[in-house]
């Protein structure tokens, strides 16, 4: 019987550089953005050449998370929304067509 292991690194499957540009012209919406896991499921769509949605409770928290997509060269824009909230979500989704085309 095999031994459990611990996995830390990035499943190769959703691995940036398996995506290569896969993502290249897609908009991308990735919520809890500001830090943490959304925050690196955010720059790794922008590697794989995403535009990006992103959505968190506080906008201004996610300069951050904006300045690192940025760097890859797409584009990323903030939207303070609650996703507990329907009328929140609902705002938010008919903003980001507006500012970034359609979301696929
Ligand atoms: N860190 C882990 O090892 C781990 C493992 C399994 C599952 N998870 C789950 O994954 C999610 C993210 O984990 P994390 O460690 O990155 O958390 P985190 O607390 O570091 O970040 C969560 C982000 O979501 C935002 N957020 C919280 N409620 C929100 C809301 N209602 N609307 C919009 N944004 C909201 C917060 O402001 C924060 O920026 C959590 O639900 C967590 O329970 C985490």
């Amino acid at each position: 019987m095999s031994r459990p292991q611990l996995h830390t690194s990035v499943y190769p499957t959703i691995a940036p550089e398996t995506l290569g540009h896969a993502n290249k012209g897609k908009v991308a919406v990735v919520t809890g953005a500001a830090r943490g896991i959304g925050q690196a499921i955010a720059e790794a769509l922008a590697k794989s050449g995403a535009d990006l949605a992103l959505l968190d409770l506080d906008e201004a928290r996610q300069a951050e998370t904006k300045s690192r997509c940025e760097t890859f060269g797409v584009k990323a824009r903030t939207y303070e929304c609650n996703v507990l909230s329907v009328e929140s979500c609902e705002r938010t989704f008919l903003k980001i067509p507006e500012d970034l085309g359609p979301i696929e």
